[in-house]
């Protein structure tokens, strides 16, 4: 599997995700509470690896470099959104409010990962590379896991 194969699993997971969230009702807050606290680890676990093994290399590249400042920018965000909804009522309807700006925000930076910046990506990195990106991103995850644990 290569990076961009990867990185488009980690977004379908997150999709599911989401769309089970906003499929529950106000009242059964305890699944929601579950599934959020899942989808909450999964994208900083993946935008943290996925920084680290692809955005850091793509840097360096004039043709990607842009593109990869605006991510970095749209993590934080998402990043931040995540933070506030995990210390807010979650039977609230401001919950869920705020939880459908993330998702949006999530999918439409998802969306131009998949397009604009894997098209330019592919300009510069070759399968050797896509797929050596693909190792280190699941060992940044694990090394976060294994961080989380202890
Ligand atoms: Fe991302």
């Amino acid at each position: 599997m290569d990076i961009f194969e990867q990185i488009k699993q980690d977004h379908e997971k997150a999709r599911q995700l989401a769309t089970q969230i906003e499929a529950l009702s106000d009242a059964d807050v305890t699944k929601r509470e579950e599934l959020f606290a899942r989808f909450r680890e999964e994208l900083l676990l993946h935008a943290h690896s996925e920084e680290k093994a692809f955005y850091k290399p793509l840097e360096r590249f004039e043709d990607t470099r842009e593109e990869i400042g605006h991510a970095y920018q749209e993590h934080e965000e998402a990043e931040t959104l995540a933070n506030r909804l995990a210390e807010m009522d979650a039977g609230s309807p401001e919950w869920m409010t705020l939880f459908r700006k993330l998702r949006q925000s999530v999918e439409h930076h998802m969306q131009e990962e998949e397009s604009e910046m894997f098209s330019q990506a592919h300009k510069v990195v070759d399968d050797n590379d896509a797929e050596a990106m693909a190792e280190k991103m699941e060992e940044f995850k694990e090394d976060e896991r294994e961080t989380e644990a202890a």
